[in-house]
């Protein structure tokens, strides 16, 4: 038997812009609580290929600071409107999950599945905040690849950023979009001639 909730919250599911979120997030026991659900993915060979890095308090300016001086870095004569955009990219939502993928290289699962079970965590994430009542975006932007800012994250050789998951409260109701009609999208192979 289906569970209509369960399916209600799959078919309703939305991201909530980043800048729409504030305080409060989820406190220690239920980010914990989501953490586990999110870490309940299919996993082939079990190499558990993930790991969190929770961003929160402080820690949001630091890294949006971070940010604004790589900019600078980068390109010293960058707008001013550039770096403060950098600046503000962790200020909105109160908590930001980094989601990173701990690759094994040489295993006998290939990188490329390790690395979509990396992203399913981020999926699941975002469902199980939203189970919460929070809401949730999934983002990397250029921050996501920089190797100044993984190196300040202290990302291990074979570790990449999955996503950047800003949860908080929702201010106002998520903007729908329009949705991928999944019959069209639906083939049948009926094997080869
Ligand atoms: C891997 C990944 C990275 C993303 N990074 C960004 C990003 O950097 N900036 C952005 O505006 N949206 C980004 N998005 C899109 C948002 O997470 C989200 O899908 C979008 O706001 C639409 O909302 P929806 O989840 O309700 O479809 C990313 C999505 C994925 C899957």
């Amino acid at each position: 038997m289906p569970t209509p909730e369960l399916l209600q919250a799959l078919d309703q599911r939305r991201s909530v812009p980043s800048k729409q979120l504030r305080a409060p997030g989820p406190d220690d026991d239920t980010l914990l609580h989501m953490l586990q659900s999110a870490s309940r993915v299919p996993d082939h060979g079990k190499l558990v290929p993930f790991r969190f890095i929770r961003i929160q308090g402080d820690a949001r300016q630091a890294m949006g600071d971070l940010l604004a001086n790589r900019t600078l870095q980068k390109d010293p004569v960058a707008p001013a409107s550039v770096v403060d955009k950098d600046r503000g990219r962790f200020s909105d939502a109160p908590l930001i999950i980094t989601v990173v993928a701990n690759l094994k290289p040489g295993h006998k699962v290939p990188l490329q599945e390790q690395w979509l079970t990396a992203g399913s965590v981020c999926f699941a994430l975002l469902q199980a905040a939203q189970a919460y009542g929070f809401g949730a975006q999934w983002l990397t932007g250029w921050a996501a690849t920089d190797p100044v800012i993984n190196a300040a994250l202290d990302l291990g050789p074979d570790e990449r950023i999955a996503g950047f998951i800003h949860i908080g409260t929702a201010v106002m109701e998520a903007p729908e979009r329009e949705r991928p009609d999944a019959a069209a999208l639906l083939t049948d192979w009926h094997g080869q001639p």
